[in-house]
């Protein structure tokens, strides 16, 4: 079976784009493929720079994926943290990575062109997620099109550890290019993104959220004027949540005139609140819970660790460590 893997940086709260644009089809990759996925809380580390936030922002982070249907069941979700292997494989990348490979890598590259000084976590961060990759001898790394790089930067470690040891101890993962055809437009028109400050949380509260879609960019038609529903962005976004024959009814309401874009916006409120109701019910009850969250957690890190532990081991034996059994102990070489 295919191994997928992907990490998400807790770094912000999940809005509209995240979840048409990543969430939704990590969610429905589980059913078919071998799905790990972690909660990225070390590369988070090179922008939160407060213990609390960080915390928080991961302990949401997974919430969100386990309200919005990634199951648990099905795909195996931990922590990044959890698994110290990965640090450590860290180590053993880095000394077959070239520095070139990262000096053209963008997160590093655009904080350079600013003027601004950057850590060596930042610079390695294309390292770490290496590992994250390569620990867990993954084959398909769904991701957005700004990361293929880093998925490039893996594969070029991957070969090069290889073939200066001469063996295959690590597999070439390739990237999955998640599908972006469903645009999503922030409430400004131009598309969704934090660093816009144009998104719509997918779990704000119901009275931001109805303020939210209310202050949306719409034309100056007077009320009873026809309108065109695809020149419209509170249509566009409708489309996201409602089914055809919705779309098709209040398709129609545009076009007949005499409705406001005042009640557009009620329309896509119910049905942004229809489409993620029981997400949000799943969220409040597993947020009252904590222990089985951390269960959950836990669960994913161990399965997460028996795998890393194996890959680990076969890298330390390649380059002359020892290899180390579950228990961590060395192995005498047989
Ligand atoms: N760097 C990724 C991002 O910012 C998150 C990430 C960390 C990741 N490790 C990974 C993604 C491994 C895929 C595979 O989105």
């Amino acid at each position: 079976m295919t191994r997928v893997l992907s990490g998400i940086q807790p770094t912000s709260r999940p809005h509209w784009g995240n979840y048409f644009g990543a969430i939704r089809q990590y969610i429905a990759l589980q059913t078919h493929e071998q799905a790990f996925y972690f909660i990225a809380d070390l590369h988070a580390l090179t922008t939160i720079r407060d213990a609390r936030q960080l915390r928080e922002f991961t302990h949401d982070a997974a919430l969100d994926l386990l309200a919005l249907g990634l199951d648990p069941a099905q795909a195996t979700l931990f922590r990044q943290s959890d698994v110290p292997e990965v640090t450590e494989l860290t180590w053993l990348l880095m000394t077959v990575t070239q520095m070139h490979l990262l000096e053209k890598c963008h997160a590093y590259k655009d904080k350079k062109a600013k003027g601004l000084a950057a850590d060596a976590g930042l610079f390695t961060y294309p390292v770490l997620m290496a590992a994250d990759i390569l620990i867990y001898d993954s084959d398909l790394v769904p991701v957005g099109l700004d990361q293929v790089q880093h998925i490039e930067v893996a594969r070029d470690i991957a070969q090069r550890f290889n073939s200066m040891y001469q063996r295959e101890v690590f597999v070439l993962p390739q990237p999955y290019v998640l599908e972006s055809t469903a645009k999503v437009p922030g409430i400004d028109g131009e598309k969704m993104s934090k660093s816009y400050g144009n998104g719509i949380e997918i779990f704000e509260a119901a009275k931001k959220l109805r303020k939210k879609i209310m202050s949306i960019k719409t034309d100056s038609t007077p009320v009873e004027d026809p309108k065109n529903p695809d020149a419209d962005l509170v249509f566009a976004l409708y489309k996201l949540f409602a089914d055809e024959a919705q779309q098709q009814s209040l398709a129609a309401r545009y076009r007949a005139g005499g409705m406001g874009y005042g009640e557009a916006k009620q329309s896509l409120y119910d049905a942004v609140m229809e489409y993620y109701a029981v997400a949000r019910e799943r969220r409040e009850q597993l947020a009252a819970d904590p222990h089985t969250l951390e269960d959950i957690l836990q669960t994913g890190a161990a399965a997460a660790r028996a795998k890393a532990r194996k890959v680990l081991d076969r890298a330390r034996e390649a380059c002359g460590l020892m290899r180390r059994g579950q228990e961590g102990a060395p192995c005498i070489p047989t």
